[in-house]
């Protein structure tokens, strides 16, 4: 049993040393991300997204990275939704980024803080149709009592707004990780894995620290 969870081979043989890293985080992570886009991912930006409620009883899920830059990574979701409960009482996430056939991972930790209201317009009226609807219509992580009352309601306001513009729910918008550290995961032969992680310090400064595999 045991020998058929063996997972795929992550020792990529690819070595990562101190000096192949950008002194900048950020950099680095486009860098990986570019990798995994390039290496057809299909959903590259996938990341998991934990929480902890107020008790530090933690929960994960997947979300998708929408943006990234020097103050974060976005994700956007439901404001009603189990995780923003959980982030209004704690601001405290972890993100994990499995590359699998790459051999990579990257942990980031952190804290998050709303996008700004004109940041969520413009990411939500990018979406398709359909995705704006399912925005309106998910009163996500609640019980839902069957299919076809999500699919009804889908389906009149898909009348409702047929030649109209579909405004931002209040309750929808994003998130952004602010992070305090990053670490890059490279697998290696013999479990010899290479780690490297970057902490903030003093505000904007990073120092990046070899760790045991
Ligand atoms: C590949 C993938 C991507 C997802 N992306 C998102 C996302 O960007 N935003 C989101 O709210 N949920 C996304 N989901 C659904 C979440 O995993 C989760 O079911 C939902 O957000 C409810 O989580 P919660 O009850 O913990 O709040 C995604 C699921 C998968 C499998």
């Amino acid at each position: 049993m045991a020998e058929n969870l063996t997972p795929p081979n992550v020792d990529s043989g690819e070595s990562l040393r101190k000096s192949d890293l950008s002194p900048d985080p950020i950099a680095q992570f486009q860098v990986w991300l570019n990798d995994a886009i390039v290496a057809k991912f299909i959903e590259p930006n996938a990341m998991t997204l934990a929480t902890a409620d107020i008790d530090g009883r933690p929960s994960a899920r997947l979300v998708l990275l929408k943006d990234v830059d020097d103050r974060g990574f976005v994700f956007y979701t439901n404001f009603n939704s189990r995780k923003a409960s959980e982030l209004d009482a704690n601001p405290n996430v972890a993100l994990v980024f499995g590359w699998d056939k790459l051999g990579r991972q990257v942990r980031v930790e952190g804290t998050v803080e709303k996008t700004k209201d004109s940041e969520s317009d413009e990411y939500f009226q990018s979406r398709q149709f359909g995705s704006k609807l399912g925005a309106w219509v998910s009163n996500q992580s609640s019980v839902l009592p069957n299919r076809e009352i999500l699919e009804s309601d889908f389906e009149r306001l898909s009348a409702e707004y047929a030649d109209k513009k579909v405004p931002r729910p209040l309750h929808w918008g994003g998130y952004r990780v602010k992070p305090e550290s990053i670490e890059f995961w490279q697998g290696q032969f013999n479990r010899l894995h290479d780690r490297f992680r970057y902490r903030r310090v003093n505000g904007n400064d990073w120092i990046i620290e070899r760790l045991y595999p």
